[in-house]
């Protein structure tokens, strides 16, 4: 059967890690969540000194961007890929809000885009890949077979994030997780390299009064459907 590459985009905090697990898991599929690639970079610049005032020191990032080494390697005790930072297993440290509040220092930097979009366009070479992130679709991967653009209003998104870091035990408010998705939205969308944007060929689901279950459903759909007809190639 034909492996295709499937590219998620969509704002933050929209369940597009949810879908792309279940669609990689139901088709045996690879799951790449490139945004724990820019989360890495942002723990990596704050636990080296490169953030001053809350301002990053471009010059000394751009110096150390070659050794910066980002991998996934699957973790046995949580039966999940993690990400590695230069050999470290961050998985946990880089979802913290701590880091979600330093990420968009580094991912409008073009030269960390260049990096993560060559690693992440490596780790697609043999299709059969779900990439979830802001620019799969229109950067990383523009000739994929389904991409989806996935949205939900800024309340929803930030109820359900809230919920999930109080899972975690992290004190944060409410108010404070809807400030930093209304901030990344921004961030995301005005910056210069590689804005988050719909791809014209994209479908658009907004999850704001679905439940996880219809959505996976529907992406399936889509996804069946592409199968048959490349399967018919
Ligand atoms: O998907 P996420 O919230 O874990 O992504 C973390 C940050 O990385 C988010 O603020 C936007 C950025 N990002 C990006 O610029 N490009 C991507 N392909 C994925 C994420």
């Amino acid at each position: 059967m034909n492996r295709i590459t499937i590219a998620i985009d969509g704002f933050s905090s929209c369940g597009k890690s949810t879908l792309a697990r279940q669609l990689a898991q139901h088709l045996g599929y690879a799951y790449i969540d490139s945004g724990a690639m820019y989360r890495a970079v942002a723990l990596y610049v704050m636990e080296n000194g490169l953030v001053k005032d809350g301002r990053l020191d471009l010059d000394g990032l751009l110096g150390q961007l070659d050794g910066i080494d980002i991998r996934f390697q699957h973790d046995p005790m949580t039966d999940k890929s993690a990400t590695l930072l230069n050999g470290r297993n961050v998985e946990s440290e880089i979802r913290t809000m701590d880091v979600s509040n330093h990420v968009t220092l580094v991912s409008p930097v073009p030269e960390v885009r260049a990096k993560l979009v060559r690693l992440q366009q490596a780790l697609g070479l043999e299709k059969g890949v779900v990439m979830d992130g802001r620019d799969i679709g229109t950067v990383v991967f523009p000739d994929a077979e389904v991409k989806l653009f996935m949205t939900a209003r800024p309340e929803v998104r930030a109820q359900r994030r809230y919920h999930e870091l109080q899972m975690k035990g992290a004190a944060v408010s409410l108010a404070e997780v809807e400030a930093n998705i209304r901030q990344r939205d921004l961030d995301d969308t005005t910056r210069k390299a590689d804005p988050l944007t719909k791809a014209p060929d994209a479908v658009v689901i907004d999850n704001s009064d679905i439940t996880a279950e219809e959505q996976f459903r529907k992406a399936l759909d889509i996804v069946v459907d592409v199968l048959a007809r490349v399967g018919q190639e």
